[in-house]
């Protein structure tokens, strides 16, 4: 694999350079609730703007339905670009048309264009090759020079991600390259003992990174929503929790191969439960009980983990050597349920290990509860990539950009 440094010895003075990174942050209306995401591609485009390149920046935002919808407009994250970047930042308002042409056109050495949302066009995410390919074949039309950087979007083969390198010299930027480096340190030679953490709502998001780490890792350390699947699993009640009651059986054979392979599998011993779910709007304050795992009452929901898991689960971090988690513990929006999730952040903190918190969700819980970045050894900005990563599965943006 290419990378940027190797491009910027070879020089990209006056030269149109794509990068492809994934501004996808959650947005409040107009208002970026989470610029993480943006944060992480400056170091790429500020280095190829200082090196006189026109820079040409394309992402995703949500998932818009191929056509044009202004409530996944990329232009709230082209100023927050603009703003960390200290330049101005030039905006087209659509992706391949007139306005994206005229404004690569226009660009000047040393400056920097956002394209709008690449999902407003059909083909990016098409299934058939030609369509993707089509549209790559517009998007290879504004530049001569491809970067990639979108980390975020890796595990997707869409034509921005995997069809368009392939029509363009291409190279991985210093976010791809640092978060690969980082994935290598938890799939080769792993420092022991290794802890993952895994939460989250859905058990089916998960199984494929379960069943590899089975063989990976030396302790499962499970909380968030699929906790409940996983507690039904052991024959236990969980009331109006959420439950996949079709993964019943896959969980109970992760079960056995753990116990097998001498893989700790561990659960909660304590959760917090309600009657129901909290108003995520007004966040109006609830009332929150801590039951036993193994006795929680009919009609409650299990909404966070409780303080003997919190306990628990930081004991077992605490002399691990690498930790990598992804999930929140609970629903950490709201002030009843989020101090599971902010336990085990604290148990990262505290613990001596090289801790990864594996992007989306547990990435935005960490910055939102106040938590200092730094203090981790890496905060991914991929969820689902960093994920399919662990799983060994082949990434289409990472083996376009390999040859
Ligand atoms: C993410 O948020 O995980 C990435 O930006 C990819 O988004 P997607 O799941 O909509 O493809």
């Amino acid at each position: 694999m290419k990378t940027i440094d190797e491009l910027l010895e070879e020089g990209v003075e006056g030269k149109r350079v794509f990068v492809r990174a994934d501004l996808n942050v959650p947005l409040d209306g107009t208002t970026i609730t989470d610029d993480g995401r943006i944060r992480a591609v400056v170091p790429t485009v500020k280095a190829l703007a200082d090196a006189g390149a026109r820079v040409v920046v394309a992402s995703h935002l949500g998932r818009p339905k191929g056509a044009p919808d202004p409530a996944f407009s990329l232009a709230p994250a082209a100023a927050r670009l603009g703003e960390l970047l200290g330049a101005d930042v030039a905006f087209a308002t659509d992706t391949v048309g007139e306005s994206a042409t005229a404004t690569v056109a226009g660009l000047g050495d040393g400056r920097v264009a956002v394209i709008e949302n690449l999902r407003f066009n059909a083909g990016e995410t098409s299934k058939d090759d030609a369509e993707r390919g089509a549209f790559a074949d517009q998007l290879a039309a504004l530049a001569d020079l491809y970067v990639g950087d979108g980390f975020g979007a890796v595990h997707r083969k869409h034509a921005s991600v995997f069809d368009l390198p392939a029509r363009l010299p291409h190279y991985a930027g210093h976010l791809i390259a640092t978060e690969v480096g980082v994935l290598k340190k938890l799939t080769e030679d792993v420092q022991r003992p290794y802890a993952v953490v895994l939460g989250g709502s859905k058990v089916s998001d998960k199984l494929g990174v379960i069943d590899h780490l089975l063989e990976k890792a030396d302790r499962i350390l499970v909380g968030g929503g699929m906790v409940f699947t996983f507690l039904k699993a052991q024959g236990h009640e969980v009331g109006s929790s959420l439950l996949q009651e079709d993964q019943i059986p896959m969980v109970q054979e992760y079960l056995k191969r753990a116990e097998a392979s001498g893989v700790e599998f561990v659960l909660p011993v304590d959760v917090v439960v309600a009657p129901g779910f909290p108003d995520m709007k007004t966040k109006a304050p609830t009332h929150p009980e801590t039951v036993a795992a193994d006795a929680m009452p009919v009609g409650r929901m299990g909404l966070d983990i409780g303080p003997a898991t919190s306990e628990l689960y930081a004991s077992k971090l605490a002399d691990a050597a690498t930790v990598f988690w992804n999930g929140p513990m609970g629903v950490f929006e709201h002030p009843d349920y989020a101090e599971g999730t902010r336990a085990v952040a604290q148990a990262l903190v505290d613990s001596p290990a090289f801790t990864v918190v594996g992007g989306g969700d547990s990435a935005a819980a960490v910055r939102t509860l106040g938590f200092d970045e730094n203090t981790f050894g890496h905060i991914s900005t991929g969820g689902g990539a960093s994920l399919e990563y662990l799983e060994g599965k082949t990434l289409p943006g990472l083996a376009a950009l390999e040859d």
